[in-house]
Parts: structure tokens; sequence; C-alpha cells
């Protein structure tokens, strides 16, 4: 494919053989270990929300998703953040130009799922009604550094109704998957647990 990295061609061929494509390192040591400082200090100093579900729903329910979030601004300043929006950018072009998947916007947030939190199974697509702007890929970039094989935190991806896969949320790791077509669910961790969530949208 013509002007792409390798690393963008491989996640374009995955995804348009697999419907999701699972990209190790896709940005610096540095401007990852720089958003986890971000996300943590957010965190402590209770400028995070607790998270909700469903597109009409108001209350936030810790039981079945548990973790705290903050939408991030691509007007933002942060070197690490213009670095994340960029690349993102990148994504999106190679996805127009070469899947035909004409998404336009992006919205993102941070999210910490404390010690011991869930997302139960769940699509990210809503309903849709007119004007919505659809959900079309979602993408998670993990932030947790030094993160051990047991201690769980898997996003568990389901491929069937039967098979599914789990991905460690290892720091640099980027999981993109088609929002209408995968069933998910965030497994309970033994360690504080950092992400950086993203959605492509597209008018429908
Ligand atoms: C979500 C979600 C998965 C993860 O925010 O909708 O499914 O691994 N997150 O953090
Ligand atoms: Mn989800």
């Amino acid at each position: 494919m013509q002007n792409l990295s390798p690393q963008l061609a491989t996640i374009i061929d995955d995804l348009s053989e697999n419907g999701y494509a699972i990209c190790d390192a896709f940005l610096s040591a540095e401007t990852i270990t720089a958003l986890a400082d971000k996300a943590t200090k957010l965190y402590l100093a209770g400028a995070m929300t607790a998270a909700k579900t469903g597109q009409h729903t108001k209350l936030s329910n810790a039981n079945i998703r548990g973790d705290s979030i903050f939408w991030l601004s691509e007007t933002s300043e942060k070197t690490s953040v213009q670095a994340y929006f960029s690349k993102m950018h990148l994504l999106r072009n190679a996805l127009n130009l070469h899947l035909f998947m004409n998404v336009q916007e992006l919205e993102t947030h941070l999210a910490v799922y404390p010690i011991g939190s869930v997302y139960e199974k769940h699509l990210d697509q809503f309903s849709q009604g007119e004007g919505v702007q659809a959900r079309q890929l979602s993408s998670i970039l993990y932030l947790n550094q030094d993160w051990q094989a047991d201690d769980g935190g898997a996003l568990r991806l389901r491929l069937t109704e039967r098979d599914f896969i789990d991905i460690a949320p290892t720091a640099g790791k980027l999981v993109l998957f088609l929002s209408h077509d995968f069933w998910h669910e965030v497994m309970a961790a033994k360690a504080d647990r950092i992400s950086l969530a993203g959605w492509f949208r597209t008018s429908i």
C-alpha cells in the first residue's frame, strides 16, 4: 500500500481480513508514559467522572461498568495528546482511503478501572436515530507500564458466540475492532488499569 508505514499497512490488512487488529508500540514509549501520567494525575485529583452505560441513560452503575473517564479534546496543548491525535488522523486517512470507511470524527476518553472493576459484555454501537453519529471503529490504547501476566484486566473480544480472545492491556498496545461486530468486555484486574479509548464516527 502506497505511502503507508508498515505498521499502518498491517493494521489495514488485519482489519480488512478479520475486522479487528492488535498493534504493539503504536506510539513512542515517551508518549505512552506521558499519557499514563496525565490519566493518573486526573484520577488522583478527582477530575474523572464515573462512566455511564448506554446512550440515553444518565445513570452510572459500577457493577456493569466500573471505570472513571475523562474526555479528551483535540485542541489540548499537551504534546502527548497531540501525538495521539496526529497518529489517529493518519490512521483515519488510511481507513478512508484503503477500506472506504468514510469516518470523520474521533471521540476519545481516558479511562481508569480501579482494582477489581469490570465493564460487562457490550457492543459499542448505540441504537441509531436520524442524525446520530454512528460509531464505526472502536480503538483502545493501553497505558499500563509493568503489567504482569497474572494481573488480569484483559479485554475479552468475542469473535463468535463461543470463541473469544483475551488481550492483555500492556502499555503501547492499540486494539481496533469494528464497533457493530464485536461484543467485548473488560475483565477484573489486580491493579489499576489505564486506557485511552477512541471511536471513529460517521454521519448516517
Ligand atoms: C469501552 C471498552 C475496553 C477496554 O470503553 O467501551 O470496551 O479494554 N473498553 O478498556
Ligand atoms: Mn466497549
